[in-house]
């Protein structure tokens, strides 16, 4: 076993840290009020190679490993996970399966740019009815034989609006169940294709969340993903990646919030001394690193498993599970340790606590990740 990183990973560690602490601090509270989606940021995080950063550089990718990726989204999320969630949906789900299933032709078109970071990917599964129960899809995908035409709606689309290219998960046999849907890549710009209104999100309020309506929409046959039926599978493999972000993402709000809560304590006075030096405060944050530790160490265990191409659909399982419901303990213990000065805006942990909420709930909730879990436990 071995737990350094190695200098590759430990600079990719920094530059992303560097940018976070340096350029996405300065706006993140006025993009959090408007509800701006940081388009500069996310143009500069592609060109730094972050928005397909294990992609293949023969398709103009950043070539690292996921543990790299592990450590990136850590310290974006410590500062802002509205840009690392469009980050992660557009690697770890829409690149990772376009990489590890698409056909040449589909990587060279849709895969490239989305790797090089010109252009955004999103993930359409989630629908008014099928959220959790992603068996249960309502789009159709009919085949119409040279193509299939689109009718639906989907629901809580991340980048729904700056993405130009969709990974749209819909039923083209419902005879068959799950075994007849089938994964589409789907130009934004098809005619049929209509937005709700941009979600007015409690937290990741500048990532946009939209739902997607298709009305008669053609999609030609060489954009299927895989042979027919094979959508729910890909689904399903894609989001074991994906929850690899997601896991991480958790883990860096955690350990914003806890790195925030450190300085708050060590400069906040009460009761004649500063408030780290009462054991209250002081065992909290003892409890808090301890959390975060585990979770970093799942997240690792599951990136390391992916890159040494194991399974790592329990793994990746665990570690969304239990980053997520840390996050969500540790970032409200930041509040509370930061007592009135918490429940404000200028000291950031209640932003982080509105951002650590949404990790128990998309790329399957925490109970979704018991019942992957458990299923295995008991198989
Ligand atoms: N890999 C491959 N195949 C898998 C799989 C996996 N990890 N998990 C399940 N399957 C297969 C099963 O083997 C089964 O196929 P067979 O019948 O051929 O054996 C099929 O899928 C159906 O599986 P189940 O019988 O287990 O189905 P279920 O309905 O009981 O449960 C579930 C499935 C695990 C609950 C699944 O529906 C699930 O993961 N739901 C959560 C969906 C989710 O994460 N949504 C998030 C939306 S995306 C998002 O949030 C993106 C964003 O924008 C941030």
């Amino acid at each position: 076993m071995n737990f350094e990183f190695s200098e590759e990973q430990l600079m990719i560690q920094q530059a992303a840290r560097d940018y976070a602490q340096r350029e996405l601090i300065k706006d993140v509270t006025e993009r959090d009020a408007k509800a701006e989606f940081p388009a500069n940021h996310i143009k500069n995080l592609g060109e730094l190679g972050f928005m397909g950063m294990m992609v293949d550089p023969k398709y103009d990718g950043g070539g690292m490993d996921t543990i790299s990726y592990v450590l990136a989204m850590e310290e974006l999320s410590k500062v802002d996970a509205s840009v690392s969630v469009i980050m992660s949906v557009n690697s770890s789900l829409v690149c990772y399966g376009l990489e590890k299933f698409g056909t040449e032709e589909q990587k060279e078109k849709y895969l490239r740019p989305l790797a090089s970071g010109k252009k955004i990917g999103a993930f359409l599964l989630s629908e008014p009815e099928a959220g959790s129960d992603a068996t249960s899809q309502r789009t159709t995908a009919e085949d119409m034989g040279d193509y299939y035409l689109v009718n639906g709606t989907k629901n809580w689309i991340t980048s729904a609006n700056s993405a130009s290219t969709y990974i749209l998960i819909a039923q083209t046999h419902p005879e068959k169940k799950h075994k007849g849907i089938n994964a589409l890549i789907v130009d934004k710009n098809s005619p049929g294709i209509s937005l709700g209104p941009h979600e007015d999100k409690m937290g990741m309020r500048s990532s946009d969340t939209h739902s997607v309506m298709f009305t008669d929409v053609k999609v030609p046959k060489e954009n299927r993903i895989g042979e027919d039926g094979f959508g729910f599978s890909f689904a399903m493999k894609a989001l074991e990646a994906g929850r690899i972000g997601i896991a991480s993402q958790a883990v860096g709000l955690a350990s914003g919030a806890l790195e925030r809560a450190i300085t708050y304590s060590k400069e906040r006075k009460a009761f004649g001394t500063v408030i780290a030096n009462h054991q209250a405060v002081a065992f909290k944050l003892a409890e808090m690193a301890v959390k975060i530790e585990n979770a970093r160490n799942l997240c690792l265990k599951a990136a390391w498993l992916k890159d040494n191409h194991k399974p790592y659909g329990i793994a990746s399982a665990m570690a969304k599970q239990y980053a997520a419901d840390i996050a969500m303990e540790v970032t409200t213990e930041a509040v509370q340790i930061h007592g009135g000065y918490g429940y404000v805006k200028e000291y950031h942990v209640e932003r982080l606590m509105r951002e650590a909420k949404l990790t128990q709930i998309y790329e399957g909730t925490s109970e979704i990740q018991k019942i992957v879990i458990s299923r295995d436990l008991l198989k």
